[in-house]
């Protein structure tokens, strides 16, 4: 999707020569990762802290020297996609089931910049299923305690059965109705005990890159 590659692209602009790195995952944070393995090859020089396993495989094969938390102190710049993007810069993440490492990541950096098609701004949270990062442990009852927040919820399930995140955990997608109060929601759900953490990234984003509707990146 061309979308993508324009505002994945345009986010290495954030970046500077001797930055510690955030890297993100998914199909828009990809072209962030390829265009910084090219400037790299030209000179610039960073370090990479991925979110996933999988942006790990792609840093590696960028040539971008990874860095792990025993290294370093803070992240300068962490670049990362998001599933839905509101008018305050509230974000629905994890559709790649990366969201415990993204959002641990996105918080040690000093600057958090999301880079979203448009399809992914919304007026309001919520059509997109909520990703939720969960112990396997009990995970029957703690997908009850969720619906009783009013979703309705699926256990994400892969080839051979329950989808495992990075961390060995499991997800659970929650359709909520429009969500008005993602702050809210977002402490709720973390006090349900076997919840790890949810996709709901609030009051983080320092900036978002986009297309308009003339089909020119702004940036948010
Ligand atoms: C992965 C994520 C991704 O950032 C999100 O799903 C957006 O992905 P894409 O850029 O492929 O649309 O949160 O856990």
């Amino acid at each position: 999707m061309i979308e993508k590659k324009i505002v994945g692209e345009k986010a290495v602009e954030f970046i500077k020569d001797g930055m510690t790195v955030g890297l993100g995952t998914g199909s828009t944070v990809y072209y962030t990762i390829m265009k910084l393995g090219q400037l790299m090859k030209e000179g610039l020089s960073i370090k990479g802290v991925p979110t996933s396993i999988q942006t790990e495989q792609l840093a590696n094969e960028c040539g971008i020297p990874l860095v792990t938390f025993k290294e370093i102190n803070h992240i300068d710049v962490t670049i990362d996609g998001a599933d839905e993007v509101d008018p305050q810069l509230s974000l629905i993440k994890g559709g790649g089931g990366a969201l415990l490492r993204e959002k641990i990541i996105a918080r040690a950096a000093k600057s958090f910049i999301v880079v979203a098609d448009p399809a992914k701004m919304v007026d309001y949270l919520g059509a997109f299923p909520l990703p939720i990062e969960v112990v396997p442990f009990g995970v029957e009852m703690t997908n009850k305690q969720i619906r009783l927040l009013g979703a309705e919820t699926k256990i994400r399930s892969a080839n051979n059965g329950p989808y495992k995140s990075d961390n060995g955990n499991y997800i659970i997608d929650a359709k909520f109705p429009n969500i008005l109060d993602p702050v809210t929601l977002e402490q709720k759900l973390n006090m349900i005990p076997g919840v790890v953490e949810n996709g709901l990234f609030n009051q983080m984003a320092d900036a978002v890159i986009t297309l308009n509707a003339d089909k020119q990146i702004v940036v948010k």
